[in-house]
């Protein structure tokens, strides 16, 4: 047989203290974690789900004072080639001059001007050039990384040139998602592709690009202005 509630009535037991005493604090603290706690864990899981996020971060770039230019001339058997480590070639790659601008003023540079003047043997033209500038790329935020990145510029002349002068953006490119790790940086794109001028000479070019296009994450001077004097 089942039973039924016939009467009932509520008790109330009140705990008493003073204002300035230890059980108020007490009591104070737990009131406040359990307000705030639950932020600070809903804030450090970074979203309990998250696939993926989007995030703006102006990157820490400095060049890196590696490069390489590759200049075919109208006899293609003798492409003068200048870098870091001057070829044969020394007395065609006159004078090199790099600068870099901080615009905004806000201790990130935004510009970098390089300009290289070119000797050519009497009696050439340049028919197409090919340069690659060394860059130190850092993010520092939300996804920590540091890698050499590189910048590269290709140009083919169909009239004889005296000059290029070229514009560009930088962009980073990603085809997975970045560790994200918050006290570890991410450095296993760290190592520079210009070492591997020194081992092999020839078709090192290729080698640099092949193995900089198989990254999972790159940077790229993409979408320019061009223009060139004749
Ligand atoms: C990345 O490489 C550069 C140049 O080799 C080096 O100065 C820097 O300390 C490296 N960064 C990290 C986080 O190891
Ligand atoms: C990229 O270049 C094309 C043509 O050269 C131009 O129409 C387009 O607006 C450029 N995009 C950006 C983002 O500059």
């Amino acid at each position: 047989m089942s039973l039924y509630k016939l009467f009932s009535y509520n008790v109330e037991i009140q705990y008493k203290c003073y204002f300035l005493s230890k059980a108020m604090f007490f009591t104070l603290l737990l009131t406040a974690l359990n307000v705030i706690l639950p932020f600070v864990l809903a804030y450090g899981s970074r979203g309990f789900w998250l696939k993926s996020h989007t995030y703006f971060e102006q990157p820490v770039v400095h060049f890196t004072y590696d490069y390489l230019l590759v200049a075919e001339t109208d006899d293609p058997s003798q492409p003068i080639v200048c870098g870091n480590d001057n070829y044969d070639h020394e007395e065609n790659c006159a004078e090199i001059l790099v600068e870099e601008y901080d615009s905004n003023r806000d201790g990130n540079y935004d510009i970098l001007e390089f300009k290289l003047k070119l000797n050519l043997p009497p009696g050439r033209t340049i028919a197409s050039v090919l340069l690659i500038l060394g860059l130190d790329f850092q993010l520092k935020m939300v996804c920590p990384l540091h890698m050499q990145g590189l910048a590269v510029i290709s140009k083919e002349f169909s009239l004889p040139s005296s000059g290029l002068i070229y514009y560009g953006d930088l962009r980073l490119y990603q085809t997975i998602h970045l560790p994200c790790m918050v006290n570890n940086i991410d450095t296993k794109y760290n190592h520079s592709l210009f070492n591997q001028l020194k081992d092999r000479q020839e078709n090192a070019v290729d080698a640099i690009i092949r193995d900089y296009f198989i990254r999972e994450a790159w940077d790229e001077d993409a979408n320019s202005s061009r223009q060139n004097d004749t």
